[in-house]
Formats: C-alpha cells, sequence, structure tokens
C-alpha cells in the first residue's frame, strides 16, 4: 500500500463544507484512487488519522456477490470463492478498483464497488418487485423530507429501497433521549441534528446517494428554495412536520409548483396524498384548509390554530388511544404520543405510495388508513358494550287516556272547560320549561276540562336521571308554568299531584278556575316570559356580585315554604366547582353515565333540527380547544382508557372552568324527601329561574353533583364500589362547604352569572307530539 505523507490540512480542504467539527459532519468523503489528486489526499488521510482509522473492506465479498448475483444459477463451495476471487486479483488492481468512503464522525474508512455495481448489488434484491427500467428511473428522482421524526423512517426506508437519487431534508431540531422511543439513532448522538443524523444513516447505507441538508428547518425565506423550481425543483414532497403554519406553507408552494405532496400521522395509519401535480388547483388538505384562511393564518390564535390541526388530522377518527392521551396532554404527560412502530409503518407506507407516485402510477388524491389495530379486532376481539340499555317503550296517548279513564274523575263543576286556542297555548308555554339534556319527558292530554300530564320515561331514562329525580323537577317547572300561564290568560290553574311515587308515570291533573285573585306579585306573574327563560352557558360579562337585594326577595318569596336557596360565592365558589368537576368526571367516566352525555349533544344543526330535542351543541358556546376535547371524549373507548388509568383530569378542568367564571352558585333545598316534594321544587326551581333570567342574571344548571349523590346511600346495582367510594367522598366535602346536614334533600344547584343573551335557543318537539286533546 502506498504511504504518502501529507500535510492533514489537504485532508481537512477535502472535507470542505463541514463546519462545526463533529456535529456537523454529515458527508462522506469518496475517494477515487485511480485519480492523482484523490489518491494523495487518501493516502494523507490514512498518515495522519492512522491511530483512529477502522478500515471496513469487503470489497472482495462484495465482487463475489456481485459475480453470484449476475450468474444467479451458479453454485459456489467455499473454496470456489477464494479461488475466484484471487483469479479476479491477479486481472484487477483491487485498491484502486472502485471507491473508497471516509466517514469523518466514525473514522471509518469503506471499501466499496464502482457505483454502478454498487447500485446494482445492493437493490438487486428489489427485483422484479422493482423492475431494472424502474429502479434506474427512480435513481434520478428528488425527493424532500420536512420534518424528520416519521420524517426519519421515510427517508430511511425510501433510501435503503433506493427510490430517489437526492434526498433533500429538513429539521431544525436536534435529537434528545426522548426521542429514541421512535427514531432509530443511538445515545452518542443525543444532541445532534436530525438532519444530520439522517444524513450520516444515508451515507452509512449508500454514500452515492445525495444529500441537501435544511439545518434552519422550513422558513417563509427558503421554502420555495427547499421545493425547487425548473430543474431543482423536487419529484416528490414528504411533510411530516409539527408546524401548521409550515404545513400550510410547504402545501402552498408545492401547489404553485406542481408537486404531490405525502403527509403520514403515525396514528391508524393514516396517509394523505395529495396530487398538486396532476390537480394544480386541488384546495390544501383536501378543502380543509381555504385559501383565505391559509392566507390569514398570521392572525389565528392558538386556539384556532390547535383546532385547525385537529380538524386537519380528523380529530373524530384518530384511535382511542390516541384521543386518551391528548386529554392527558399537559396533565399526566408532556405532549402527545408516537410509537416507533407507528413510524416505522408510516415510513412504510409513505416509501410504496412515494415510489408508486414517482414511477408514474395513477394514485389519486385523498386519506387512506392503513390500521393495523383494526385489522387485528376480529369480532371476538371486540368488547361488548355492558353499559345498561334499558329502555321502556314510549307512551301512547291512548295508554294515558286508558289510565285518565280507569281514574273515573270528573272535573269540579266550577272548573272551565278551556276552548282549543287556549289549552293549547298554556301547554305550548308549558313545554318552554326546561329538561335535563332537553329530552322533554312530557305527555299530555286534555279531556273533560281536565288536563292531565304523565312522565314519559321512554325520553327521560338515564344514569343521571336516577329515581326520576331530574324529570320530576321538569315536569314540576311544565307545572308551574302551566299555573303561570293560567294567570297570563286569566285563569287560576289547581293542581292534583298524583305521583305518590318517584316511579309513578301519571303525574298530575290540573283544572282551570276563573281567576278572582288578581293581586299582583312579581314571582307569580311571569306568564308572558316562560319563553324567554333559558339555559345560559356563555361565559361571564365580569364577576359582578349578585344584588343583595334580589337575593333577600328570594329569600322573602320562599320564606314559609318547604324550599330554601343557599348561596355560594368567592371562596366556597371555587371550591364547589372542584367538587362538581371531580363529579362531573366520575360521571364521564362511567359507561353509562358517558353514553347518555354523548347521545343527548345534538353535533350538528340538521341533528338538532330533526330531533327538536337533546342539547344543541351550539348553546354549548365552546371555545375551539374546548370543542376538539368534546370531540376527544365523544370516543367511548378512550374513556375507558381513562378510566382504567384513573386519569381525566383534564374532564375536572373542563367544568372547573365555567364554575368558577360565575357570580355565584345558588342551590334550591328542602328537608322533605318525598316524589311530590321534588315537583314542587321544580316549580320552584322555574319560577327563580324565569325570575333571575327576567332581571338580567344568566343561569345554568350544575346537575351532575346533586343527581349523583342521589345514588348514594340507596342500594344501587349500577354504581361500582370505586363510584360509590368517590362519591361518598365528595359528598361529605360539597354539604361541609354548603354547612347542610346530611338529611338535606339538595335539589338543583345553578350557576348564575351576567353575560350575554345566547342567540341560540333550544327547540322543542311539535305540540302534537306531546299533546293531544281527546274527546
Ligand atoms: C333537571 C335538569 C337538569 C339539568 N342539568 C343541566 C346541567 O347539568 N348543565 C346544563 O348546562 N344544563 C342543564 N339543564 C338545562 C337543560 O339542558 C335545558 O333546560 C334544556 O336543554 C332546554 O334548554 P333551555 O333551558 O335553554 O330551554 C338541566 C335542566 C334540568 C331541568
Amino acid at each position: 500500500m502506498l504511504m504518502i505523507k501529507s500535510d492533514i490540512f489537504i485532508v481537512k480542504s477535502l472535507l470542505s463544507g463541514i463546519k462545526n467539527v463533529n456535529k456537523s459532519y454529515h458527508k462522506p468523503v469518496l475517494y477515487n484512487l485511480n485519480l492523482e489528486s484523490e489518491l494523495k489526499a487518501f493516502e494523507a488521510l490514512l498518515t495522519s488519522n492512522k491511530n483512529h482509522l477502522k478500515i471496513a473492506n469487503s470489497l472482495g465479498n462484495q465482487l463475489i456477490e456481485l459475480y453470484l448475483t449476475r450468474h444467479p444459477q451458479c453454485q459456489f463451495s467455499k473454496s470456489e470463492r477464494v479461488e475466484w476471487l484471487e483469479d479476479w486479483k491477479r486481472k484487477n488492481d483491487i485498491y484502486s478498483y472502485g471507491t473508497w468512503v471516509y466517514y469523518p464522525w466514525s473514522d471509518i474508512i469503506s471499501h466499496i464497488l464502482p457505483a454502478k455495481e454498487f447500485i446494482e448489488l445492493r437493490t438487486s434484491r428489489n427485483k422484479y418487485k422493482i423492475d431494472e427500467e424502474e429502479q434506474a428511473s427512480l435513481g434520478q428522482k428528488t425527493v424532500g423530507i420536512i420534518g424528520l421524526s416519521v420524517g426519519q423512517s421515510v427517508a430511511l426506508t425510501m433510501a435503503i429501497e433506493r427510490i430517489f437519487g437526492t434526498l433533500r431534508i429538513a429539521d431544525f431540531d436536534h435529537l434528545d433521549l426522548s426521542n429514541l422511543n421512535r427514531i432509530r439513532s443511538g445515545l452518542s448522538n443525543i444532541s445532534i441534528p436530525k438532519t444530520i443524523l439522517v444524513a450520516r444513516e444515508i451515507a452509512e447505507i449508500d454514500p452515492y446517494l445525495k444529500l441537501e441538508l435544511y439545518n434552519e428547518g422550513i422558513t417563509k425565506e427558503n421554502i420555495a428554495d427547499f421545493i425547487g423550481s425548473g430543474d431543482s425543483k423536487l419529484d416528490l414532497l414528504v411533510e411530516e412536520c409539527d408546524s401548521l403554519d409550515i404545513k400550510i406553507l410547504a402545501r402552498a408552494e408545492a401547489r404553485k409548483q406542481g408537486v404531490a405532496v405525502l403527509m403520514d400521522t403515525s396514528d391508524r395509519g393514516m396517509l394523505d396524498i395529495e396530487r398538486f401535480d396532476l390537480e394544480p388547483d386541488r384546495p390544501i388538505m383536501h378543502g380543509m384548509v381555504s385559501d383565505d384562511a391559509a392566507a390569514n393564518m398570521n392572525s389565528w390564535s392558538p386556539k384556532e390554530r390547535l383546532a385547525m390541526v385537529m380538524e386537519m388530522v380528523g380529530v373524530e377518527q384518530i384511535s382511542s388511544r390516541l384521543k386518551a392521551s391528548l386529554l392527558e396532554v399537559e396533565q399526566s404527560i408532556k405532549t402527545w404520543p408516537q410509537l416507533a412502530s407507528s413510524v416505522a409503518l408510516g415510513g412504510a407506507i409513505t416509501t410504496i405510495t412515494a415510489r408508486r407516485i414517482l414511477l408514474q402510477e395513477p394514485i389519486a388524491s385523498g386519506r387512506h388508513y392503513v390500521d393495523v389495530d383494526e385489522i387485528l379486532n376480529t369480532p371476538s376481539n371486540q368488547k361488548n358494550d355492558t353499559t345498561i340499555s334499558f329502555k321502556p317503550a314510549a307512551l301512547s296517548f291512548e295508554t294515558c287516556e286508558a289510565i285518565v279513564d280507569d281514574l273515573k274523575k270528573s272535573k269540579a263543576t266550577e272548573a272551565i272547560i278551556l276552548d282549543k286556542e287556549s289549552i293549547e297555548d298554556i301547554v305550548l308555554q308549558a313545554c318552554w320549561a326546561p329538561s335535563g339534556g332537553n329530552v322533554q319527558p312530557w305527555k299530555w292530554i286534555y279531556k273533560n276540562g281536565i288536563l292531565s300530564l304523565f312522565h314519559d320515561v321512554h325520553y327521560s331514562y338515564s344514569f343521571l336521571d336516577f329515581k326520576n329525580r331530574g324529570s320530576l323537577i321538569g315536569l314540576g317547572a311544565a307545572l308551574e308554568n302551566v299555573v303561570q300561564r293560567a294567570v297570563y290568560r286569566g285563569y287560576k290553574a289547581e293542581i292534583e299531584i298524583l305521583a305518590k311515587d318517584f316511579d309513578d308515570r301519571f303525574i298530575a291533573q290540573i283544572q282551570f278556575f276563573a281567576n278572582e285573585d288578581r293581586r299582583r306579585n312579581e314571582f307569580l306573574d311571569l306568564g308572558a316570559d316562560l319563553n324567554l327563560r333559558l339555559t345560559n352557558r356563555m361565559k361571564s360579562k365580569g364577576l359582578k356580585p349578585i344584588d343583595e337585594e334580589l337575593k333577600s326577595k328570594i329569600f322573602l318569596h320562599l320564606e314559609g315554604s318547604d324550599f330554601a336557596v343557599k348561596w355560594l360565592e368567592g371562596e366556597k365558589l371555587k371550591k364547589m366547582a372542584q367538587i362538581v368537576g371531580a363529579v362531573e368526571r366520575q360521571r364521564i367516566l362511567d359507561p353509562w353515565g358517558h353514553k347518555d352525555f354523548i347521545a343527548e349533544a345534538r353535533w350538528t344543526i340538521d341533528e338538532a333540527e330533526s330531533t327538536c330535542n337533546g342539547v344543541d351543541l351550539r348553546t354549548l358556546y365552546l371555545n375551539e380547544s374546548d370543542l376538539v376535547g368534546f370531540k376527544l371524549i365523544k370516543d367511548a373507548e378512550a374513556i375507558t382508557h381513562l378510566r382504567n388509568w384513573d386519569k381525566g383530569k383534564a374532564l375536572i378542568k373542563m367544568s372547573i372552568d365555567s364554575l368558577e367564571n360565575s357570580s355565584a352558585l345558588a342551590l334550591v333545598y328542602t328537608n322533605n324527601h318525598s316524589a311530590e316534594s321534588v315537583l314542587n321544587g321544580g316549580r320552584i326551581v322555574e319560577r327563580l329561574w324565569v325570575y333571575l333570567n327576567k332581571m338580567g342574571l344568566a343561569y345554568q344548571p350544575v346537575s351532575p353533583a346533586t343527581f349523583m349523590f342521589a345514588r348514594l346511600g340507596i342500594d344501587d346495582p349500577s354504581s361500582s364500589p370505586y363510584l360509590v367510594k368517590e362519591l361518598s367522598k365528595l359528598r361529605r366535602e360539597y354539604l361541609d362547604l354548603l354547612e347542610l346536614p346530611e338529611s338535606v334533600n339538595d335539589l338543583f344547584l345553578a350557576r348564575l352569572f351576567y353575560a350575554k343573551e345566547p342567540t341560540i335557543k333550544s327547540l322543542r318537539k311539535p305540540l302534537e307530539k306531546v299533546f293531544k286533546i281527546m274527546r
């Protein structure tokens, strides 16, 4: 071997382009010893670095393998191999054959075949999944990759398969230990830029591949350069970065230049294909980002950005594990999870798609899933829905009539038989009453001058409506409306409560009389305002305290009745918010509670308008991030995960935010525990609610705590021991805070605040569905 002593600076100059020794080394130095200058430099390298250099000389092996690959029928024994190589060496100068490759980051020198033979041998096992012509064509392609987590897997898979000749990569980030759950690298590489790592890995696999690095990542300034134009234009872009701005920026530029874009999302094997090369007017991200929105990106708030990212990934389609994890971000984990298996799969599916696009196969734009978990979830693997699904059949008007007839009751002599218009108006107004989840569990019939009210459990059967307490409050509220509206129309309504037990379906009968008592009382003169009452779920305009005079009016109105109001403000309100939040979490984590929670929501306008019941999502006035949270919570499997991990603290936070944003919490309570007193409590709740709304106060019930606590102390098979334990603990804190005894019947808790008037009113079922005049 020739040894030429030379100055170390020659070597250094050969390694030109390498800045910041060590960390930035990423280019292998290739020596063709048939060229005098390179020969000299190589010998200088050997001399100067002789104590460190490691030489991996496997050219003999490569030569034999190349021969065998070219002669597939040939079977060499071990000795025949040696003989063949010796013969080859006699005819050729092995030292100067091919290329010597020096890797400055590891001080390793490899001796490899010349480019053409190297590529032929290294891709020989691709044949004929990729034929020679295709492989050669792919070798001419330039691919760009932005973002090198999934991008690293894509880059390496593409390099190994050799579907490009030049790779342009961009990432501003460096390797951290926590990346090593998914990025194939070693500990010694921590804190090294990701671009450098990818370039080194590829150089070690195939030093003939060309790499172009953008270590600063993608910016507005360099995106045009990165995508290129004319001869420098990418043949394909793979976008795998986390930044929304860069995602949009890159697509806008790719579209301008007619470059196809691929993106893998490392969850459920989701792959997006955007053929801007074939569809120059194609909207960005399949139309999820409008050109206007893209142009105004700078003015987006962080929450709008989050919502946009979630829209782009299709938040409702992501895996349940990811949904549950996203709910834990900044609670019990720092950021969203990504697995090596998903990243590896992403590398694979992106490479397959990229290859086919690069080979001009007719691959259409769109979103696809290669969801291995779903493939493995054969029916026998899927868990049964264990939530309780018993629901009584709906009550018919005929059944109601038969029950009424059975009672054989006739109207009082002085009772007035109302005309159609009057009774319809009164019932219509009664139906503006509130009901839990807006289920409107009422059925009315009017026969022989008597209005009868029934509880239709078909609509109200739910986890929260334990012992029908919520329904009885709603039905009580409807009765109050009958009374108020009757007064407004010049009548006096007399109610006879028939429900003796919480399960009774026949609730009450009402007769109407001439109203001789014309005294004005602001709590009993609300008949004109019944459909102005509403549930306001907005944020408050500021925490203005509730007027003391208003409170004392309410106190005086209730004085002497069975009912009273407890007010919580300031610190006590904050503590109660924590308790209520914790109960709300338990409710959502409960399978049945969760099922109801989701079922009562009307997710689209169409859904709200076609059912005319349930809680229209628009009436929740959610901000973008809460809306994302809601979409995540929708998934029962994600909730099961949170329950199993005893997590889901974000659920507490969602509820606390609005509670703390209130002037006061008000609890209507009594010491009486009968079904009748819950109904009458409903009347009081409605009266105060309409009155407070009229006084300009916003009102929102906060019912999960009171309704969930109602389960305690009763042998309830649907509650787990865990739930009972948690609720008992919270109940003790709750009563301490309210300074009320265990024996209290806490009926209805609500938040009061000053806010804008909501613009969307929740709908009611058409009157004919709930009311019938019987002859
Ligand atoms: C028993 C009962 C419980 C309720 N619980 C809640 C609640 O926890 N949170 C809430 O925002 N609204 C609650 N509401 C309000 C209803 O969702 C609301 O009355 C219904 O959707 C109709 O809308 P409206 O009140 O605007 O007419 C409750 C109402 C009743 C009668």
